[in-house]
């Protein structure tokens, strides 16, 4: 029996174990739902906190409970560790770490060259590799595939090389790990058969396809560049004085050829504000330049300016300048229902209102405190009084359970950039 029906076998019986490096968003949802189709899975990450928590049965990831990690700890299939060399043990490795941007928003894919380093030290035949984190396209064929085969070891032959793109959508009550179809690509044919067997008793809908990492960035992309546009259809609505949400509202009544996207105070979290330059850096490289990409993220980026010009705005109808008036910012997440923080556009909106001078306060029932740039911030708790005694309310991210009535009945000046409060409660 070759060395792939061998593995593919022994998926199929549930015999294998799985390694995932990197146990945040992405990893630890993944983990777990390998552990509920029957896998052993060992979690490595560099961070000591996030283990022993773990370990502790403390999930830090929101969508996933402590009861969801109880289970599968209980029936023995999970274990996290700081241990890289323990992912010998593994029979296939998911690697889901970090892909930001360096300072300039240049790909930062040190992370995965780390990963792929630690692979490197346990690397036997048998073994298969699956790339998890959004990068650009020839990410795994050309950084992971020789860094791997300098082992002695041959890909398609003695271990399994893919990417897999991970969707999850931090938040979402529908769409979780298992019932998001999944798209797979293996370096050779038999690394997609075994990437196959591997994932199919864990997702719903498996997507063989023989290149993956271009289609996460048209996804991201897609995103950014339908954001994008409504972003500039809030802008040239405002200037036309006409009410961007009944715009958008009354075209999404079109039944074909339209799609709702919804304007607001610009882009954040770890996927839509960041995998487009991948690919933008990606074609510099080949001579052309994204001009949808870069145009998207330029009015993206500008968008926290928009909304603070709309609170200097709003205070001088009242008499009030930016200098002086306190504003409160009613959410910082990145968007709803999550506690992300990570290139949430309220970070930038707070840092430009305070450096015009304003005092700022915040609430999030989701962020109770955060530090930024070495200032600490704290959620001031929402109350008529705190309402009240804002000069301004600027409503960023519309979490489900922010109490909006109240909101209307006490803010004295609000900012809606989300239309929570509905077009009705606009003051
Ligand atoms: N968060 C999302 O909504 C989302 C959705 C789809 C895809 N992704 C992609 O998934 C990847 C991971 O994102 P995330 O949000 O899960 O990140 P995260 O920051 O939540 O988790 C990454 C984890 O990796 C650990 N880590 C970093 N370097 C490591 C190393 N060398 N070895 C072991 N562990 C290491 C960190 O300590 C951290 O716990 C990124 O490429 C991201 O673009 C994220």
């Amino acid at each position: 029996m070759s060395v792939a029906d061998d593995l593919i076998k022994k998926a199929q019986a549930r015999d294998v174990r799985f390694g995932i490096i990197g146990l945040g968003y992405v990893g630890l949802p993944l983990a777990i739902e390998l552990g509920h189709a029957g896998f052993k899975v060992l979690g490595y990450d560099v961070s000591q906190r996030v283990v022993d928590g773990l370990n502790a049965g403390h999930s830090h990831v929101k969508d996933i409970s402590d009861a969801q990690l109880a289970a599968i700890r209980e029936a023995g299939r999970f274990e996290a560790t700081t241990d890289g060399s323990r992912l010998r043990e593994a029979d296939a490795i998911s690697i889901c770490v970090p892909t930001p941007l360096s300072k300039f928003k240049d790909p930062d894919v040190s992370y995965i060259v780390a990963a792929t380093e630690t692979i490197k030290r346990v690397l036997r035949p048998g073994q298969a590799i699956i790339l998890e984190s959004t990068t650009y396209p020839g990410t795994t064929r050309e950084i992971m595939l020789p860094a791997l085969e300098s082992t002695g070891l041959k890909v398609g032959q003695d271990f399994f090389l893919a990417f897999s793109p991970e969707r999850v959508d931090p938040g979402n009550p529908v769409y979780q790990t298992k019932n998001t179809p999944k798209v797979v690509g293996g370096i050779t044919p038999d690394c997609l058969r075994v990437v196959c067997a591997l994932y199919q008793p864990a997702i719903d809908v498996l997507v063989p396809v023989s290149t993956t990492e271009a289609v996460k960035l048209l996804e991201n992309t897609f995103r950014s560049v339908n954001i994008g546009l409504v972003n500039e259809m809030a802008i040239v609505c405002d200037k036309l004085g006409v009410d961007v949400w009944e715009v958008i509202d009354a075209a999404a009544t079109k039944p074909f050829g339209f799609m709702k996207f919804s304007p607001g105070p610009g882009l954040g979290g770890h996927c839509i504000p960041i995998d487009p330059h991948y690919l933008a850096w990606k074609m510099r490289g080949l001579n052309y330049k994204t001009r949808f990409i870069d145009l998207a993220g330029e009015l993206n980026t500008e968008m926290p300016a928009f909304w603070v010009r709309k609170v200097a705005d709003a205070l001088n109808e009242t008499g009030k300048a930016v200098r002086g008036s306190k504003v409160l910012v009613l959410g910082v997440a990145y968007k709803k229902d999550i506690e992300d923080l990570r290139e949430s556009p309220a970070l930038d909106i707070i840092r430009l209102l305070e450096g015009q001078g304003a005092q700022v306060a915040y609430h999030d029932p989701y962020v109770p405190k955060f530090e930024e740039d070495g200032h600490r911030f704290a959620s001031t708790p929402l109350t008529a009084e705190t309402l009240a005694g804002a000069d301004c309310v600027i409503v960023v991210t519309d979490h489900s359970n922010l109490d909006y009535d109240l909101v209307r009945r006490h803010g004295r000046v609000i900012v809606d950039s989300r239309n929570a409060l509905g077009r009705r409660g606009m003051k």
